[in-house]
């Protein structure tokens, strides 16, 4: 087919060719628990190794994985390679200015480190099944937060240093977390964080208390620390030693808030073993990862992409990993490739809405680089349109790196669909085919089973190891979310195309969830922001196609009796969102309206919100069954995105 790309000859140490793919997956989806019992022997470290592979059912919604096994992630990704991999670099620190140190730690330097800070933990009073909120700019302390928590068998809670001490203060609250992990300040393009001070303010809140807030002096800025509750690290003595905890398989290692249709953000938790495994193996096929590769991906830890790519599937991989906390277009648009030369990058992993911004600023930036060192390139977070895909394969690759589009979510731990550099060539668009143990199946709006080359609602059916566990706190809620929809099945949210081939083509979110710039969103979070507002009485909140964003945020606001829409009202409700959720929340458009399109029994018709906002009324389909017909024309007539 012409839109194929052909994947590069395998080399001899490929981790996997097109016959290998074949055997494996055949050998995936016949006998799970066979290969992944061996799988998990063979990647991965355990005090008890497990003989129980799958115990699943979704009705009720019940998943294990490796039940009578015993484990340490921490252990896994640092003790046990101090023997062989003691002076290797584990993780490299590059600052925001390039003129600011770097750092970079071998694997006995990051044991010690784990060990100071999980030491530190100790001391504030955490202990095992505690939940610890870090709240970090992107520097190595983060990581090694996350590390220093497993290590102790404690539960750690990242939230995205872009939150605003409300989306903060809430995501403390919904896992009862008793500490907090912070940075004085964070660095963004020379611009700072106030990290610390955003903490203080979500603890000033009501209802949020707090014992003990863990604080990394990174800028030396100005700060308070309230005595008792905070404490500086380097206050605390420097030992050397702390055991790691034998967790079993199903032990919680992490919650991650993240957004879904309805409600406040779901706190999807992960569990250690299966989760542990599915970071190592995707880690090693995905990317192809070799010994000596030095390793980048660009996502935040906040995210799930910085969890299983910048955290634990290199370390449990022994590699090398890149830790980025600047953005890429400062000092100019050729940071990535800057860095990506300074430390002779192998693996480069990043969003195609980084892509999208950097391609618009001309070739001439990568051009002027010399990214010899780059082998494989890897895309996640929303689809990448075929225009940024061969921007991405001719120019920053030279046609010399396969490039690996990577579908998942937060709730499946790591990749499901993606193509493996040398086992399979590449359609510009499209994710791929399915990873080892993935069984995904697409189905009509009623559920039925689609066969053949189709477009429906993506669902998996096999449970795989990184599957989320539950909602922390709310298992009904993981239930109704994900396995209500389509009974029997893990429903995804999105919607798929299947082409003659086999590979899948993601189409986006078929439910009220969007994607900025890579960031997923509940249209409902937005919504209940604004409302928020004093002068508000209803949002209706849609996503539309956006050039550099993937989707832009459109909102729909009805006043209150005696409010009237002005500038200034725009600029405060955007404001107000921002203060409510994070600068990632701000509207792109906003239209004061009077009305809400409903129909007679109260539902607000979303389609005709979304084609308005696409600047494509001409394509209304019915609106007869509208309680106001004639609201329409006025909100057609009011459309901000002409
Ligand atoms: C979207 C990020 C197309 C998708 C890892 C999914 C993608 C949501 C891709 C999960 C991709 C992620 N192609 N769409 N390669 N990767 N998505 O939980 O809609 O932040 O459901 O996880 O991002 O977002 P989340």
């Amino acid at each position: 087919m012409s839109d194929t790309v052909q994947r590069p000859a395998a080399p001899s140490t490929a981790n996997c060719t097109p016959e290998q793919y074949d055997a494996l997956y055949e050998r995936s989806v016949q006998d799970p628990d066979g290969f992944w019992l061996e799988q998990a022997k063979e990647r991965l470290d355990w005090y008890t190794a497990p003989t129980k592979g799958a115990e699943w059912s979704y009705d009720p919604v019940d998943i294990k994985w490796f039940s009578d096994g015993t484990l340490n992630i921490c252990y896994n990704a640092v003790d046990r390679h101090l023997d062989t991999h003691g002076d290797q670099i584990a993780l490299i620190f590059e600052p925001d200015s390039p003129d600011a140190p770097g750092r970079s730690l071998t694997y006995r330097q990051l044991h010690k480190e784990v060990t100071r800070v999980a030491n530190a933990l100790k001391a504030m009073g955490v202990r095992k099944g505690d939940r610890v909120t870090l709240y970090m700019p992107m520097i190595v302390e983060g990581a090694l937060t996350m590390l220093a928590c497993a290590r102790i068998g404690a539960i750690h809670s990242v939230v995205f240093g872009g939150f605003s001490p409300e989306a903060l203060a809430g995501r403390i609250m919904a896992c009862e977390s008793r500490f907090v992990v912070c940075a004085d300040q964070g660095l963004r393009g020379s611009k700072t964080v106030p990290l610390k001070a955003n903490v203080d303010a979500a603890l000033a809140m009501q209802g949020v208390s707090v014992d003990g807030v863990l604080v990394f002096d990174h800028t030396g800025g100005e700060i308070e620390m309230v005595d008792g509750r905070d404490h500086w690290f380097a206050d605390f003595a420097s030992d050397d030693e702390c055991p790691c905890e034998e967790m079993n398989a199903e032990d919680p290692l992490f919650i991650l808030y993240t957004s879904g249709s309805t409600g406040t953000p779901k706190g999807v938790l992960h569990t250690t073993g299966g989760y542990a495994l599915w970071a190592a193996t995707t880690f090693h096929y995905t990317f192809d990862y070799q010994p000596g590769d030095i390793f980048w991906c660009s996502a935040d830890i906040g995210w799930v992409t910085g969890h299983t790519y910048v955290t634990y599937g290199p370390l449990i991989n022994a590699g090398t990993s890149l830790i980025f906390e600047g953005v890429p277009n400062y000092p100019d648009h050729g940071r990535f490739w800057d860095v990506i030369d300074k430390h002779k990058v192998n693996l480069f992993y990043t969003a195609p809405t980084a892509i999208r911004a950097l391609m618009r600023e001309g070739d001439s930036f990568v051009t002027s680089r010399n990214l010899s060192s780059l082998r494989v390139l890897g895309t996640v977070g929303e689809p990448i349109n075929p225009e940024a895909w061969r921007w991405y394969y001719e120019v920053v690759g030279k046609k010399n790196c396969p490039i690996v589009d990577t579908w998942w979510q937060t709730e499946t731990g790591g990749h499901m669909i993606t193509t493996l550099p040398y086992a399979h060539d590449m359609k510009p668009g499209s994710a791929g085919k399915p990873f080892f143990g993935i069984q995904p199946l697409l189905v009509d709006n009623d559920g039925n089973t689609l066969e053949g080359a189709t477009e429906g609602n993506l669902c998996i059916t096999h449970s795989w190891p990184g599957q989320a566990r539950t909602v922390y706190g709310d298992h009904d809620r993981f239930e109704q979310a994900y396995f209500s929809t389509y009974p029997g099945r893990y429903f995804t949210g999105d919607g798929c195309r299947r082409d003659e081939d086999g590979y899948y083509w993601i189409t986006g979110r078929v439910d009220d969830v969007i994607n900025v710039s890579g960031h997923r969103m509940g249209t409902a979070e937005v919504e209940s922001a604004l409302v928020l507002h004093p002068k508000v009485a209803e949002a209706a909140v849609v996503g539309y196609p956006h050039d550099i964003k993937g989707q832009g945020i459109y909102c729909y606001v009805t006043l209150n009796a005696g409010e009237e829409g002005s500038d200034e009202l725009y600029s405060e409700l955007r404001q107000h969102v921002r203060k409510e959720i994070g600068p990632i929340a701000t509207p792109d458009h906003l239209q004061f309206t009077d009305g809400l399109p409903k129909t007679r029994s109260g539902k607000i018709m979303r389609r005709i919100l979304r084609k308005i906002a696409e600047n494509d009324y001409g394509s209304l389909g019915d609106t007869s069954t509208l309680a106001d017909p004639s609201l329409v024309d006025r909100l057609i007539e009011g459309r901000q995105n002409r």
